[in-house]
């Protein structure tokens, strides 16, 4: 199952800038096994976990985390990038290659006591998940793991996630 979804992933070279091999997952959401697969996989790790929430991360991480949160019966949460929710939120900021960027957490989205799953399509550096991380702490929950489609083995960014485990299902085809 592995293999077929990291074949379904396909790879731009030079987008969105040259030297860049853009990971594009539309391919494998357009094939209805590899997504059913990709899906089941996280479902059938985390259903007996007592995980309440799960965070998806926009905007690549919104194709994967509602179907993950219904099928496991929990809560789905949206990490959103900065305005875009009405109510009152809370921010946690991070590093880009130039720049930063934030993402916006509603406070009242989980309460104490909620142990969460993070997910989003793919993990570089570790800077989005290490906020995602802090928004869901702050806010009271307990992040239990996060995990991604995508991911390079010694990808720095799991020492950036405080400690929290990653899961990672392949690596970023060349
Ligand atoms: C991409 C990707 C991850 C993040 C990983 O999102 O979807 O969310 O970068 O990078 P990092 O580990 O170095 O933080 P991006 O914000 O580029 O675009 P998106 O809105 O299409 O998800
Ligand atoms: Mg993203």
């Amino acid at each position: 199952r592995l293999k077929a979804i990291s074949d379904a992933i396909r790879v731009m070279p030079n987008f969105p800038k040259p030297g860049i091999m853009f990971q594009d997952i539309t391919t494998l959401v357009s094939n209805h096994k590899v997504f059913k697969d990709t899906v089941d996989i996280f479902v059938d790790r985390y259903r007996d976990k007592g995980i309440s929430v799960v965070a998806g991360v926009e905007a690549r991480g919104f194709i994967f985390a509602p179907a993950i949160a219904l099928a496991i019966g929990a809560k789905f949460v949206p990490l959103r990038k900065p305005k875009k929710l009405p109510g009152k939120v809370i921010s946690e900021s991070y590093e880009l290659e130039y720049g930063e960027d934030c993402l916006e957490m509603h406070v009242d989205a989980v309460e104490q006591g909620d142990r969460a799953l993070v997910i989003d399509d793919l993990v570089a550096t570790g800077g989005t998940l290490s906020a995602a991380i802090r928004l869901l702490e702050r806010a009271g929950s307990e992040v239990v793991e996060c995990a991604c489609v995508i991911g390079i083995p010694e990808v720095k960014g799991r020492s950036r996630l405080d400690g929290k485990p990653l899961y990672i299902l392949v690596e970023p085809s060349q």
